[in-house]
Formats: C-alpha cells, structure tokens, sequence
C-alpha cells in the first residue's frame, strides 16, 4: 500500500529542493477532497471541500512549514521565529521540534484560541504574548530576522508559498482538472497567493486545462483588502484572520484580478452561521475562520450572484478542535446545555425520545 510521504517528497519536482535537501517532514498533505451534498444542493453545482483541518496539526500551515523548516535546516540555522494568530505557530513548534531547531512564536496576548496555544506550548516553543494584534507582532518577528540569529517562517518566506501551492496541485489531481471557482479565506493572504502560484503553474504545464475563479473573503472587521485600507483594530470572533494589514496583500490582489475574482466580507454572524452549517449539514467540523469561505458562497449564492452547474471548491483551513467553543453555543448565542438524566434505561429513552 503506498503511504503518502508528505508535500516535498510527492511534489519534489514542482518545489526547490534536490537530492541533497535534508527534508522536515510530518506527513502533511494528502488531505480529502469531501463532496458537500447540502452546499451542493444549495447553488445548483458541485462543491468541494478541501479539508486541511486534516494535516499534522490541524491545519494548511503544515503545508508551508514543511518547507520552511526544511528551508531553515538547509541554511544551518539554529532557531526560528513567527508571528501568529495560532495556527502558524502551532504549526511551527512541531516542525521545528523535529528538526531539532529553537522556535520563538509572538502572538497577540488574549486573542489566539486555547487548542493552538496548547501545541505551541506542547512542542516547546518560546511562547511570547504581545499587546497588540497580529500585525504588530509580524513586524517585531521581522526586524528579529533582520537584526538576531532567527530564521523568519512566516509567509513572507517564499518557501512557505512554495509548500503551500501544493494544494492546488491535489485539487487538480483529485479532480482531474481545475475547479471552476476556489472560494477560501483571507487573513495574511498567503493561502490565496499559494494556491494561485500553484493552479497556474498546473495550467501552464498540463495538468490543468484552465484555472480557477479566485474567491477570498475577508472578516468584514478586519477587511483591509476589501476597504482598500490597513484597520488598526480589525475585530471578528474568527481569531485566525483578525489582521489589519496583509503581508501579502499585492499578491493577493493579483490572485484575485487576474483569475477575474473577488475578495469580498463576511461578518461574523454569516461566519458562525457558516461553521454551523459545515458541522450539522456537511459532518465537517471547523474552527471559526476556516468556514469564511462557505459563508461567502451562501452570501453570493443568496446575491444571486453564483451560477448553476459550476464547480466549487472551498478551502477549509484549520480543525474544529482548534477551538471548539464555537459548537457549545446555540444560534441565539446562548448556551448548549446538555441533556442529563439519571442512569436509567428507561429514563434515556424517554429522553431520546423513542
Ligand atoms: N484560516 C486559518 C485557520 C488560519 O489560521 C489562517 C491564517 C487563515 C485562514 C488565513 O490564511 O493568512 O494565508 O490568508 N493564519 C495565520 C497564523 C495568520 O498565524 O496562523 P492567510
């Protein structure tokens, strides 16, 4: 049986590296492509959920890090330093712990979800809290990089855009060609530069007879590509893209005008109304910001704006698990409360009502 080997050993030929590259590998990648029966249902098409929750540590990040980390190791470098919302971070520590590096994470203190802190804590990074949002930490990880020995991994690094545009490339190889839209969120925007590198490259080589729509959507309070302005305090409950000032924020742009797409808001309410649906309509289970690309087909799909018997596929970027207090509120925001009983057959029956 052939066990997938991770992106750099499966797409060696299509990533800087060569016979003498001492790879970092956890096995990222490979992750399904689930046919959405209720979404497709919905806008008359095919939709496709790429589920990148599936990777080594619950989310896309593992995609780059692999590469990053590689990168990091190849050069003699003895630690790494990121900026993060979470999930990079997490993603980061793992990485590093396997190569055997140093790994400093800066986050915003009070505003990273419980799960992606306990990894980063788990493979022992420096954790380091900042007052302050995303951006500025970006800023301190780089002027770090500049001025000490630390290696930046965050996506800013082209390695990392270079590992991550491999999940184009298993879109079209589990499709057998491109989809015709690619719907996913932004925060950084990286992801949208990375996979459009990668549905172009597929396209100019083969295997791909043409190339995606690129949809992104952004938080609407922390929409700086879609206000065409950085927000000092962007705000959303979908921790993993509140940042106010992309690093990719050209390419991003360029993903979008060139594939003739869209970068677009979704506010927080279509966001959690999105995560419900993933969770109770299609069995695929979310944190928060990874569901912003689902929200921004149901709201297009509601504009009247998503045409029939098209296919779609949506990036779902990081794993329910991540932070899953989301489920335990009900619509209204109010708590779940669990039914409890005393042990007794009947009794839970009764409850179940059979
Ligand atoms: N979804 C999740 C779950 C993320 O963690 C991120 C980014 C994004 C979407 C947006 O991707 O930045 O490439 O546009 N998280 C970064 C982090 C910023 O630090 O983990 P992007």
């Amino acid at each position: 049986a052939h066990q997938w080997r991770g992106v750099i050993r499966e797409y060696a030929d299509r990533l800087p590296v060569d016979e003498s590259t001492r790879i970092i590998t956890l096995g990222e990648g490979g992750t399904p492509l689930v046919h959405a029966p209720a979404l497709s249902a919905l806008v008359e098409g095919e939709v496709y959920l790429k589920v990148e929750g599936m990777n080594p540590t619950g989310s896309f990040k593992d995609r780059g890090m692999t590469m990053a980390i590689t990168a990091a190791v190849n050069e003699g470098a003895k630690a790494v330093v990121c900026a993060s919302t979470g999930n990079t971070s997490a993603s980061a520590a793992a990485y590093a712990t396997q190569a055997g590096l140093t790994c400093a994470v800066l986050v915003p203190a009070g505003k990273i979800a419980m799960g992606k802190l306990s990894q980063a804590i788990a493979h022992g990074a420096e954790l380091i809290q900042i007052d302050g949002n995303f951006d500025g930490c970006l800023d301190i990880a780089r002027k770090l990089a500049e001025n000490y020995p630390v290696f930046l991994v965050n996506s800013v690094n082209p390695a990392r855009i270079e590992g991550q545009k491999t999940a184009a490339f298993e879109v079209v190889d589990a499709l057998g060609d491109a989809p015709d839209y690619h719907l996913l969120p932004v925060g950084n925007a990286g992801n949208i530069t990375a996979y459009w590198k990668g549905y172009q490259e597929y396209y100019d080589d083969g295997p791909a007879s043409s190339t995606p729509v690129m949809w992104g959507f952004q938080a609407a309070g922390a929409a700086p590509i879609v206000n065409g302005h950085p927000i000092t305090e962007p705000e959303t409950v979908a921790t993993a893209i509140r940042i106010g000032n992309p690093a990719s924020w050209e390419k991003a742009e360029a993903a979008r005008d060139e594939s003739g797409g869209v970068i677009e808001a979704v506010t927080d309410e279509q966001i959690l109304d999105a995560h419900r649906w993933l969770s109770s309509k299609e069995g695929v289970f979310v944190e928060p910001a990874s569901a912003a690309g689902v929200a921004g087909l149901i709201a297009k799909h509601a504009a009247g704006e998503v045409p029939s018997g098209k296919r779609f596929v949506i990036t779902v970027t990081g794993h329910g698990l991540k932070d899953p207090q989301w489920a335990l509120k009900n619509a209204d925001g109010s708590d779940v409360t669990p039914t409890q009983v005393p042990q007794d057959v009947e009794t839970v029956a009764k409850a179940l009502g059979l």
